[in-house]
């Protein structure tokens, strides 16, 4: 069977009637930014199976126009996923969907360029105008909520929210976090169980703790407001483009459907600006993600640190230069998760150092946009490559020359197959 045809298969698997979980047993339910990518794929196998996946993804906004992360469609037929939707307990919240248990947090807001791509491949008009309207409600709240000092950009108050749960990125906003305060935790966590070699390829129980706390912390304040000594408050190059490139595309939206965007214009602009301000440095020739709480950049080398080139933000000459030297190794991989070079990079493991197949697709669109199409062909080629010869995993080794087994996580992974797909079926030039 060649590689479309076991993405497609995959994707058959794992969609459950109205929604697609990311994998089966490790994740059993319907994650935010998960669901976008998933419906890029389908929109070339099953274009009804795409816009449902998004409506669904949108029967879980709350009142205010938050997106939580995590949807517990059926939630007491799978006791295996930790935190459950009984911990995270959204209702205590009054704007939380009464129907729909969910998480209290988001993640990256990949909806719009999503509805962008399902006009343009002419579904549906009355749908899409309803779920951009959504779109419009949930970043306009995104603002209200998140906004740091007018600049445009929004802060994130939680790993999880960047989906790059483990990132090195965090690792010092995270260690401000007392041990004294989490000992107490207790964990039941079930990924740990689904995966081989879960000491190397996942995140510590100690993080793991970690990450609870922020959870708790958020939870006591209903998922509303934190307070200023909050540990964990970070622009994040990769949320920000993300919401700079879906901006793009709901003005684009908005423009073609005759849906008022004007909301939409100068946050986008105040973000262009501040973007370069706190994200851009100069030395390293990378953006970098700015911690909040100690005003700072946190200066690691990350596949997160080359995706502002997806929203179109940095010169064509600046991209040129921060790709230059992927292209050139022989041993590594674009893009880990995190370089070799840097402290915190772990071959295996999660977001520390394995390739994920979310970000290079992103990368590879930003470089089509810039008409590198070279450079473009080559990350596609590599990122197909691996899928090829790996299986269709979650994440994988970021050496060329590593030894099996090289796909790490959950296997028949989602968004792996969808964007492979994409890569496979898009035309290019
Ligand atoms: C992991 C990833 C996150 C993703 C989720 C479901 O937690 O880090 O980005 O959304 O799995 O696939």
């Amino acid at each position: 069977m060649d590689l479309f045809e076991q993405c497609k298969l995959v994707l058959n698997k794992n969609w459950k009637g109205k929604f697609t979980i990311p994998s089966p047993r490790l994740y059993p339910f319907q994650w935010n930014w998960d669901s976008g990518f998933i419906a890029l794929g389908n929109l070339y196998t099953n274009p009804e199976r795409a816009i449902t996946e998004m409506e669904t993804l949108f029967s879980g906004q709350w009142k205010n126009g938050f997106l939580p992360h995590i949807l517990f469609h059926n939630a007491e037929k799978y006791n295996s996923y930790f935190p459950s939707a009984d911990y995270w307990n959204s209702s205590i919240s009054t704007d939380a969907t009464p129907r729909l248990k969910s998480s209290g947090i988001t993640q990256p807001p990949v909806h719009a360029f999503v509805l962008e791509k399902m006009l343009d491949m002419n579904l549906d008009k009355d749908r899409i105008s309803k779920l951009v309207k959504k779109t419009i409600a949930y970043h306009a709240f995104l603002y209200k909520q998140r906004e740091y000092k007018n600049t445009g950009l929004l802060s994130i108050w939680h790993n999880w929210e960047s989906g790059m749960d483990n990132s090195p990125w965090w690792d010092r906003a995270l260690s401000r976090i007392d041990e004294e305060l989490i000992h107490a935790i207790e964990l039941e966590r079930k990924d740990v169980q689904e995966v081989a070699e879960s000491e190397s390829t996942r995140p510590k129980d100690i993080d793991y703790k970690r990450y609870l706390y922020l959870v708790n912390t958020l939870k006591a304040n209903k998922y509303d407001s934190i307070d200023n000594h909050y540990s964990f408050q970070m622009l994040d190059p990769v949320f920000n483009s993300i919401l700079i490139q879906s901006n793009k595309s709901l003005i684009r939206l908005g423009e073609l459907l005759g849906i008022d965007t004007s909301s939409i214009q100068q946050k986008l602009e105040d973000g262009l600006v501040h973007f370069e301000k706190y994200l851009w440095n100069e030395e390293a020739q990378l953006y970098f993600p700015y911690d909040l709480v100690i005003q700072e950049q946190v200066k690691i080398k990350c596949s997160g640190s080359y995706i502002p080139i997806f929203a179109g933000i940095p010169s064509e000459s600046r991209v040129k230069k921060m790709i230059e030297p992927w292209l050139k190794k022989q041993h590594l991989l674009p893009f880990p998760s995190c370089s070799p070079d840097q402290k915190g990079f772990e071959r295996k493991n999660y977001w520390r150092g394995p390739v994920w197949v979310n970000m290079n697709w992103m990368i590879w669109k930003g470089l089509l946009s810039y008409k590198l199409f070279e450079e473009a062909d080559i990350i596609k080629n590599k990122t197909i490559g691996l899928v090829e010869k790996y299986g269709i995993y979650e994440y994988f080794d970021p050496f060329e020359d590593a030894k099996a087994p090289i796909g790490y996580g959950g296997s028949d992974f989602s968004w792996t197959a969808a964007l492979v797909i994409d890569m496979i079926k898009s035309k290019t030039q």
